[in-house]
Formats: C-alpha cells, structure tokens, sequence
C-alpha cells in the first residue's frame, strides 16, 4: 500500500499552559524537540508532500522547521480557528490523490511502527476516515470516541461539549488520522463552529464522512503512552521520562549496563557500544559516542564528546571533547570544547581544560587549568600548573613536548614552548621557552632568617615548638 500522498502535522498552537516564552513544540526532550519528535516518526512515511501548520511563534518554528526538515512545506495559519480551519488550510494546494494522515505537533511519543500498524488497519477495511484512539486511565480534556450498536464509531465529542454520560466514556481521540483525500475535503468543506468554542473541529469530519455513507473507523492503540499530548510542563516531564526509560531499554538490549536507568538520561542520537557502564546520575547529550569498555560516571555530564574504548570518565563534566582510549578523566574534572586526549592520557581531580591537545599517556592528574595548549606523549604536568594563555586581550597558545616535567604550580606564560625531555622546577612562572634536555628555573632563591621566630614571635606556640627543637635566637 502507498503512503500517505499528504502528510499534515498541526502545530500552529499557542501552547498558551506551557507559560513559556518558547513555542511549546520546541521545547527538547531527549536532545530533540517536541516538534522534531514528531516529524522523525512521520517522514518515513510520507508518500508525497509533508505540511506543517504553524501559526503562533511562526518565525521561530518556521526557521527550526527549515533546519530539521527543509522539504516540509510551511502553512501560516494566522487565526487559530480550530484544528479543522487548519487542516481546510493544509490542504489548499496539496495533492487532492492518495491518502492524507493528519498528526499534532505535540505528540513526540508516537513511533513510525504504530503509525504503520493504524494504516494497515485503515487499508485491510477500506476506510475513508480513521482516527487511532486510547484507552486512557484518566481521559480528562481529550475527545471522546462515541460508538453505535454494532460498536462503529458514529462520531467524536470533545470535552467541552459532551454531556455525562460521554463524558465517561474512557476511549479517546489521540489527534492522529488518516483519511482518504477526497472524502476528507468534501467533509472538511462542511466543517461548522456550531460549537462551545465557536471553531472548526476536525474531530467532525468523522461524522460527515458517516453521514455520507462511507466507512469510518476507530483503532485502538495498545500503547496509550504513545498517544499522550503535551500541553504543560508536568506533562512535558512526563512524556521526558517515558522517553528515557524507552531509550534506556533500547541501550540496555544492546548490552550496556545501566546501573540506574530513573536518574540516567541519554539524548535520543547518542551511540553507545556493548559493554559500556553507566553509572547513577549521569547525562549523555547530543552527538555523544561512547565506545567499547567504557565506564561512565557516576554524576557525569557528556555533551557532544567521543569517548574510545576503555576510557574512565567519573563525575567530570565534558563538552565538545575527545577522550581516546583507555585514557581516565576525573574526578571533578572539567573538559571544554576543543579538547582532545590522546590514548591513555589522564586528567584527575579539579582540572580545567579547554582547547587544548594532550598526548598519549600524559597526565595532568591535580588542580590545573590548561588552556590553548598542546602536550605530546609521555608528559606530566605537575599539581597546579596553571597554562597562563590569556593576556587581558589576546589568548596565546604552548608547546609542552614528550616526556617533560613540569614542576608543581608551574606558570607557563603563553605563548611558550617547553622543549622534549625538559622540565620546570616548581614553582617557576615560565616566560621564556626552555630548550629540550634542560630545567628552566624561574623563581627567586630562598633565604631563611635564623631565628626570627623567636625574635618576633616570642612566646608565642610556634617560638616554643621551635625552642623544644633546639633552635636559638642568635643574629
Ligand atoms: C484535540 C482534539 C481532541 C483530541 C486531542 C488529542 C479537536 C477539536 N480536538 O484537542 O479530540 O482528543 O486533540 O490531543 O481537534 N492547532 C492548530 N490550529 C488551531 C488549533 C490547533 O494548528 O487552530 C494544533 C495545535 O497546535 C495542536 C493540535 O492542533 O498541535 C491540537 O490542538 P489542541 O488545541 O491541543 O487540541 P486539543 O484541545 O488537545
Ligand atoms: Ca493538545
């Protein structure tokens, strides 16, 4: 069977109960939007044109719209008069052939496979108007499925207008349909704001191809959870965390292990390889890679970040980064885009990097900050060395070569460039370049005052330590 000639997502919503000052179907979860969720189930569907209907925040939708799906077709609606007003508008210039499937824009749970399920459905019964429904344990706000004797649907009633005993009923409208296109445009030309909301309903059509003698169909889903709207914030949370568990169950099938999939949270374009842990609290963002071996937080942040093999990444909080293999970051460490670790190399506990190069099996294991720097291979990087590349102005970029040794509290005054196999004393604020095979000293040379504790100090508990120790006040 073909698919759909139109496809048509209704998106033109204020989306008035999010109290946000962004469109509601651009809200993300799980690194997408509500919007962008939508269309990845529907596109593969699509058999001709795809249109979206938007209305309010329509520059902004529009511009999203043409970044994530550049061949959908935008339709302004410029007055919100109902979802039927704007499917009579989706459908001025679309293809008047084929099928026609109509979904809102805030369903983001909707999967292609049920889709596919609803048309086979639809097609199998010769249906000129189906709509999928739900069975929802509390089915409040939605419109409700009225079925005759025989069990066919004879027409939908939202809400606002149903009486009490429609009101109990628990089937609902989930806002997906699928229509044969002429049937559907004879009925939505009939459409009337005979309603409590004075607007065009849709959801009428249903009766109106009845009433012309042909056949309409209410299929239930079997997932309701798939059907849920979003129209507030705690549904927003709601529909985020069914989405987690559903990705999570996705990554655990192929063989990670997730040791707390409530607090683990990992966007839907994520890739992660077997093997893999994660442990409590961690987020795995954007186009984040995580391969073979790898073992990630606890309380770890990755965002946009290649992680090879084996790597140890714990409680560290990574953006726009590479860690290569077998290499170990943190804890409490904090890796900026443009940084890039070679295999093995390690970077420990309060250490900052961002744009710089660290070269297989170099460590920088405590309290630094590199910046603008590459390293090469076999290089440590004393505790509290601080990689000084920003002037007030400019920032400038060192060289730090294989196999040095940069002393503890090291200042390497950028730009600067420490040759291989050379070193720092502690201590030393580097300003110049130190040539491979030597110490670069830096500091002013120590001298100790005889006994000016005792001088100055006296009586105090340090001049008495000092005298148990047999130290004397002499010049
Ligand atoms: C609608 C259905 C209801 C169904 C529910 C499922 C109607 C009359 N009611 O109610 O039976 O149970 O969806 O979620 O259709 N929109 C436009 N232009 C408009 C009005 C709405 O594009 O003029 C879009 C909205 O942005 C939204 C979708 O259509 O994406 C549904 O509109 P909404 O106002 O949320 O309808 P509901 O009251 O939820
Ligand atoms: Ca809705």
């Amino acid at each position: 069977m073909k698919n759909p000639e139109v496809v048509i997502v209704l998106a033109a919503g204020e989306g008035t109960r999010m109290k946000s000052a962004l469109p509601k179907v651009l809200h993300p979860i799980a690194g997408r939007t509500i919007l962008g969720h939508v269309l990845a189930a529907a596109t593969p569907l699509v058999g001709g044109e795809l249109r979206v209907v938007i209305g309010a925040h329509k520059d902004l939708v529009q511009a999203h719209l043409s970044e994530i799906a550049p061949s959908a077709t935008a339709v302004y609606q410029a007055e919100r008069n109902g979802t039927g007003h704007a499917v009579q508008l989706a459908l001025a210039g679309a293809p008047t052939t084929g099928s026609v499937l109509i979904l809102a824009g805030d369903t983001p749970l909707l999967t292609t496979q049920t889709l596919e399920e609803f048309f086979d459905v639809h097609n199998a019964n010769k249906s000129a108007a189906s709509v999928l429904t739900a069975d929802l344990p509390d089915p409040t706000g939605y419109g409700r499925i009225v079925r005759d004797d025989e069990g066919a649907i004879s027409r939908i009633v939202e809400e606002r207008d149903a009486n009490d005993e429609e009101r109990a009923i628990s089937e609902i409208n989930t806002g997906v349909y699928l229509f044969d296109n002429g049937a559907l445009r004879e009925a939505a030309a009939k459409l009337s704001k005979d309603n409590s909301q004075g607007e065009l309903y849709l959801t009428d059509v249903i009766a109106l191809i009845k009433a012309a003698g042909k056949v309409a169909l209410a299929i239930g889903s079997t997932d309701f959870t798939e059907t849920l709207g979003i129209n507030d914030r705690s549904q927003l949370a709601e529909c985020a965390a069914i989405m987690r568990d559903r990705i999570n169950d996705r990554v655990m099938k192929t063989g990670v292990t997730i040791v707390d999939p409530t607090t683990t949270w990992i966007d839907i374009d994520v890739k992660i390889e077997s093997d893999v842990t994660i442990h409590p609290g961690s987020v795995l963002a954007g186009k984040t890679t995580v391969a073979t071996g790898a073992v990630i937080g606890p309380r770890t942040t990755l965002t946009d970040v290649i992680v090879s093999a084996g790597a140890k990444v714990v409680e560290s909080t990574c953006t726009e980064s590479e860690i290569g293999s077998d290499a170990t970051v943190g804890p409490y460490s904090f890796l900026r885009p443009g940084t890039k670790l070679a295999a093995k190399a390690k970077v420990g506990a309060y250490v900052e990097v961002k744009n710089s190069t660290i070269g297989v099996g170099s460590k920088v294991p405590h309290l630094s900050y590199v910046g603008d720097a590459t390293i090469g291979s076999g290089t440590n990087i004393g505790a509290a060395t601080i990689f000084v590349n920003y002037d007030g102005v400019e920032k400038h970029q060192t060289i730090v070569g294989d196999e040095v040794r940069i002393g503890s509290d090291t200042m390497l005054v950028a730009p600067v460039s420490i040759g291989d196999g050379a070193y720092t004393a502690a201590g030393s604020v580097i300003t110049e370049d130190v040539p491979a095979g030597s110490i670069g000293v830096a500091r002013a040379k120590q001298r100790n005052v005889l006994g000016w504790v005792l001088r100055k100090r006296a009586g105090s508990s340090s001049a008495e330590a000092a005298k148990r120790a047999g130290a004397v006040e002499r010049e």
